[in-house]
């Protein structure tokens, strides 16, 4: 019997108890956990914890804060009618009404939110009740984490920064987490809020602390891997560690590790490619990838081709598809670096499509993404070159049958 079944220990939905890594930014010498602790304890500060998309946020809130201290709302929690303050306090649990202070958990003994058309006696309740949230907060050690703010509207943000400005004074703890580019106006850029904010910018994952997460799991796990296996598996998780946890967890499945425990080493590459294409099924990038592949309207005329090795005949927007999906597997493509994978799949074919036609392509692409729903905004061209925001497309182009 293993101590752990492998779905405790790769966790890419939820808390990674027995594969947490701890990082540091950068920018300072500090790990994020202290950085946060240390915002934390600064009382009538706001914390702004900013991040790409999967990077660790609200895992890095809930390590140090602690899952029992937590009052998490996400940003769409407000859509309601019921008030800010309601909103935090039935979260929390706390029953707010006139002077009165209950502290409860079970949902049955909860007040009902009261609607925005209220009366002015009602309207002095919601006073009362910001102050007794307010305590109970503080008495009871919790932490309001505003949870993924950029899905609030920009009204409702600018209406809970203003609400958030008069608690932190009164030594509110509370946290606003959000993706980069979308907080910063009803936060960061709040002059109420400045000079009353600690940043915290969290930085994509590289290769050594994707790699401690393979390496911590399968070692909890009692598998030893190879560390040459360890360093594709990091190199294909790309900036992401739940593309890591994610990995690592279907090639346990596929070698039924939990059932086989005759299973003590893993050393075969090959394992690790099926495991990469089992993790692709559930990507959602198929209409997606099949868009950029068709690209903007020809009114009828056909683009030109070329043959590639296997007989297959590619324009310039497949093409493109294929040079951001080979070896090796990066984030951010010069156009000179785009040009010379071009040349790579088209081998010694004397006509290739010179750099301006390559432009060209990104740049109707760019216009696709622009003027699609948010699950294309999938990579980005900006200053000659094309980053990949989303680590997830890149590795489906790389493994997923499209
Ligand atoms: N410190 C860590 N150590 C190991 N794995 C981690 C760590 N942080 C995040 N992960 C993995 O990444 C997953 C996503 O993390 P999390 O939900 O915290 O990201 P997020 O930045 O809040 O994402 P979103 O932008 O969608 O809110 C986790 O469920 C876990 O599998
Ligand atoms: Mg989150």
């Amino acid at each position: 019997m293993r101590k752990f079944k492998a779905n405790d220990v790769f966790k890419p939905g939820s808390f990674p108890e027995h594969t947490y890594i701890s990082r540091t930014s950068s920018e300072f010498s500090y790990s994020y956990e202290f950085r946060l602790k240390q915002a934390l304890n600064t009382s009538g500060f706001l914390t702004s914890v900013i991040g790409p998309s999967k990077t660790g946020k609200t895992v890095l809130c809930e390590k140090v804060i602690g899952p029992n201290n937590i009052v998490s709302l996400t940003g769409s929690d407000f859509k309601h009618s019921a008030s800010f303050w309601m909103t935090v306090a039935n979260k929390a649990g706390l029953s707010i009404e006139g002077q009165q202070i209950q502290t409860t958990s079970t949902a049955g003994e909860r007040l009902p939110g009261v609607s925005q058309s209220v009366s002015s006696s009602t309207m002095e309740k919601f006073v009362t009740g910001k102050d007794q949230v307010i305590e109970y907060f503080k008495e009871n050690n919790l932490v309001l984490l505003l949870d993924d703010f950029h899905y609030a509207s920009e009204e409702l943000q600018l209406e809970i920064a203003q609400q958030l400005k008069d608690a932190i004074r009164k030594e509110f703890p509370a946290i606003v987490v959000s993706l980069p580019h979308r907080a910063d106006d009803a936060i960061r850029k709040n002059p109420d809020l400045s000079g009353r904010l600690s940043l915290i910018n969290i930085e994509p994952w590289k290769p050594d602390a994707l790699q401690k997460i393979a390496v911590t799991g399968f070692e909890a796990l009692g598998i030893t891997i190879d560390p040459r296996l360890v360093e594709i598996l990091a190199a294909e998780s790309l900036t992401s560690p739940q593309l890591m946890q994610t990995i690592c967890l279907n090639l346990c499945l596929l070698l039924e590790i939990d059932s086989d425990v005759s299973i003590t080493k893993i050393e075969d590459p090959s394992t690790l490619h099926t495991a990469f294409r089992a993790t692709t099924t559930n990507l959602p990038y198929k209409e997606i990838a099949k868009r950029f592949k068709t690209g903007p309207s020809t009114r009828g005329q056909k683009r030109k081709t070329f043959t590639l090795d296997d007989g297959e005949e590619a324009d310039t927007y497949e093409l493109l598809l294929k040079a951001i999906a080979i070896d090796p597997p990066s984030t951010a493509l010069s156009l000179d670096s785009l040009k010379l994978r071009f040349d790579k799949i088209l081998g010694d074919q004397l006509s290739k499509p010179d750099k301006n036609s390559i432009k060209k392509t990104i740049v109707q692409t760019q216009t696709i993404i622009e003027t699609s729903d948010s699950i294309y905004q999938v990579f980005e061209w900006k200053d000659e070159v094309l980053y990949i925001l989303e680590p997830l497309f890149l590795f489906y182009l790389r493994w997923g049958m499209h």
